[in-house]
């Protein structure tokens, strides 16, 4: 194994994945052009108790994580096709319209080494970037390791020229990659502004993480920008109601993974932008007086009580690149659609 790294393939499920089976996938995929490591090192029961004490908590809350078990991420798939739902389409005009440009701008100082794709899923976004850049390492950072271990036993296939690596790690608690993977020129590479769903102070806390690994190279993120009201809130309250499913689905999730029992129907989806905080907020929202039982005790929910689940912060572009300053990046491209209603940067 190149790097002197070791290839632990046996991933324990995580708290997004408590209830799949085991997941032991053998043999060691050097024979069919890629490897794993597994770094995923689930504290369970550390997990359950901040679960906990969020549900308990007044205002009760709970992390965005617990959307994504297998249905939440089909659900998720299912939102970025909602004509509501702007962001994945226009970053991903973005990104075909200017593929040249950016792909210049990532080989202005030479051939990028690693291309670490956070948060890879299907590994789809990289794929259309890799005949561009032809990185001498793709690295597939992702919490789920058998969907990563499908993508990329396809990427090898079609990419045999860059050595195809996957990293399975929570990086939402903080982004630790093996030195030995990174080579002189990395980008890193974080589409679909998932940034947005972390608060300002602790994004700009992950893009100094992130600018640490980049060995000389940078980094391409997309950002969703601030705008107008109604079109957000729609954005995050669809008519066909699949964000509504994606919200309540993680109280499936959550009775699976401590055994309480949210009855869904008993909850309403709540999402709305919150234009002085520059942030969208989804809520669950109680609509009867009602009691869950939550680690054998009942907690009592009034009648329009929330849970809140997920912040998903807007920016502009003076803004955000105030928060690459800070985070140490000088070298900062900014390309847009024609409503200016996302961004995509590089940043060095
Ligand atoms: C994953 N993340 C960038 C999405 C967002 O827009 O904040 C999650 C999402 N929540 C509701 N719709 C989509």
């Amino acid at each position: 194994m190149a790097d002197g790294l070791s290839g632990t393939f046996t991933t324990k499920p995580t708290v997004g994945e408590m209830n799949k089976p085991e997941f032991n996938a053998t043999p060691i995929q050097a024979d069919r052009g890629f490897r794993i490591i597994n770094q995923l090192h689930v504290n369970r029961e550390r997990e359950r108790a901040l679960l906990i004490a969020g549900l308990l908590a007044s205002p009760a809350h709970i992390e965005p994580k617990y959307f994504y078990d297998e249905l939440g991420c089909t659900l998720y798939a299912a939102i970025c096709q909602l004509d509501e739902y702007y962001p994945t389409r226009t970053e991903r005009a973005i990104f075909q319209q200017y593929r040249s440009e950016i792909s210049a701008k990532i080989a202005e100082h030479g051939r990028c080494g690693t291309f670490v794709d956070l948060g890879a899923g299907d590994c789809v976004k990289a794929m259309s970037w890799l005949p561009h850049i032809q990185p001498k390492r793709y690295l597939a950072v992702d919490i789920a390791g058998p969907s990563l271990a499908t993508a990329l036993a396809n990427m090898a296939t079609e990419f045999p020229e860059t050595e195809m690596v996957g990293l399975v790690t929570d990086f939402s608690l903080e982004l630790v990659i093996p030195a030995g993977l990174l080579l002189e020129r990395t980008t890193l590479f974080y589409p679909g502004s998932s940034i947005g769903n972390f608060t300002p102070a602790n994004a700009t806390q992950f893009l100094v993480q992130m600018r640490r690994h980049t060995k000389g190279g940078g980094l391409l993120i997309g950002v969703d920008a601030k705008k107008d009201k109604r079109r957000l809130d729609a954005a995050y309250a669809d008519a066909l109601g699949v964000t509504a499913a994606f919200n309540l689905n993680a109280l499936r999730h959550i009775n699976r993974v401590i055994g309480t029992d949210f009855v869904e129907a008993q909850w309403r989806h709540v999402g709305a932008y919150n234009e002085p905080l520059g942030r969208v907020e989804m809520y669950l929202e109680s609509i009867i007086g009602q009691n869950v039982i939550i680690d054998g005790h009942a907690r009592g929910y009034a009648n329009g009580e929330r849970i809140h689940s997920e912040n998903s912060y807007k920016y502009t572009q003076a803004e955000f690149a105030s928060m690459l300053r800070e985070a140490g990046f000088s070298n900062i491209s900014v390309w847009t659609d024609s409503e200016q209603a996302f961004w995509v940067f590089y940043a060095s």
